[in-house]
């Protein structure tokens, strides 16, 4: 007897709340974030006095909660104020200095830039519904994804003493690279985010899995896993996917308890999942680049352009080169140099 006690009725689930393990939930409390967060909000409190803000660069590794600091201090600064306007802007999605603007101008409710409008006119626009307030902070986040850093010159140059500018990077060393009259002119601060230790890792997933779950769901070896591949991986990212993939698993097998081989099943196919999701944020002849290239891996650049001409008869070589450096920057491809070729530059590609 009892024998089917733990099937899940097709009517019932695990989840108390699904959307808390969105990548963009914020969380009511951010674990062992303190210092970090007060750096964030001493950097923006001068605006209250009409002080020069600090301009920050904020690194660290991905999945280290970067992003997720950033937008709960702006919560809280909107939530307390709204003096000082916070902008949030992903240089992924918004790369050029046009759709950098375009984006500035929907948190001012400026109409939305028609071709021809120029930044100047965006800039006068925004500036006029700041008159009253005391100043913007914009953050933006994965800047080494953006195409150009020249949009920053007018911010500072239109808004003054008025912005504080916050720069997200992976990179640590991303900003030796950038124009020195650039770092110059933002006088910035760095702000590093630390590994969190496996302790750390383990408080913040369990607390993740109290929002998500109803009680007593997870075995304790199924999210003891999940904390191991999380911390070895150094990625809480990976960690709240593997909470929901496993969970959604072991619904689809009709379980009333999440198991180990669950967790194991969500391991395997969780790899895959980021790279197409990432994938779907190329433009198209990225990621049609990206499609021939799990057909060819390995091939060398000039087989692959005349696979590419077969079905894209108007993209020159010099395009699709930039395409290559920029599947290469954003760390969908790996180049080799073949050592032969048109002054030995030929390069094997390879995917990620
Ligand atoms: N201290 C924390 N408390 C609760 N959740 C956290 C914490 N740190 C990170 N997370 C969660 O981990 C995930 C990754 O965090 P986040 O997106 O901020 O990483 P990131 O550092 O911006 O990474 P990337 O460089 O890849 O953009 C998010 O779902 C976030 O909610
Ligand atoms: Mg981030």
């Amino acid at each position: 007897m009892g024998l089917f006690n733990d099937i899940l009725a097709s009517d019932q689930t695990l989840f108390t709340d699904e959307s808390v393990l969105d990548f963009d939930y914020v969380p009511p409390v951010v674990t062992s974030r303190d210092e970090e967060i007060r750096a964030i909000v001493s950097g923006i409190k001068p605006l209250f006095a009409d002080r020069r803000p600090a301009n920050l660069f904020i690194t660290g590794t991905p999945g280290i909660g970067k992003t997720l600091a950033v937008k709960f201090v702006f919560n809280d600064l909107k939530q307390t104020s709204n003096e000082v306007v916070p902008c949030y802007i992903n240089n992924w999605k918004c790369s050029t200095y046009h759709s950098v603007f375009v984006e500035l101008s929907k948190f001012f409710g400026v109409p939305y830039p028609r071709k021809g409008v120029s930044t100047d006119e965006i800039i006068r626009g925004i500036t006029k519904r700041i008159e009253n307030k005391k100043g913007i902070v914009i953050v933006f986040d994965e800047i080494d994804k953006a195409r150009t850093m020249d949009f920053i010159y007018p911010l500072i140059e239109g808004f003054g003493k008025k912005i504080g500018i916050i720069l997200i990077s992976n990179y640590n060393d991303f900003l030796k690279k950038i124009d020195s009259r650039l770092s110059s002119r933002l006088n910035i601060e760095n702000l590093n985010f630390k590994q969190y230790s496996y302790d750390q890792v383990t408080s913040i997933l369990k607390e993740r899995v109290n929002y998500a779950f109803y009680p007593n769901v997870f075995n304790e070896d199924a999210l003891n896993k999940i904390v191991d591949y999380s911390y070895e991986n150094k990625d809480l990212r990976l960690g709240i996917s593997l909470l929901l993939k496993s969970g959604r698993i072991a619904e689809n097998n009709a379980s009333k308890k999440i198991k180990i081989e669950h967790v194991d099943e969500a391991i395997s196919s969780i790899k895959q999942n980021m790279f197409e999701q990432q994938a779907n944020k190329l433009q198209e002849h990225e990621q049609a680049i990206v499609e021939l290239l799990k057909l060819n891996n390995g091939c060398i650049t000039g087989e692959l352009y005349q696979k590419f001409l077969e079905k894209h008869k108007d993209v020159s070589i010099r395009t699709f080169r930039k395409y290559l450096n920029r599947l290469e920057t954003l760390e969908f491809i790996k180049t080799e140099d073949t050592g032969t070729g048109f002054r030995g530059k030929s390069r094997r590609l390879y995917l990620k």
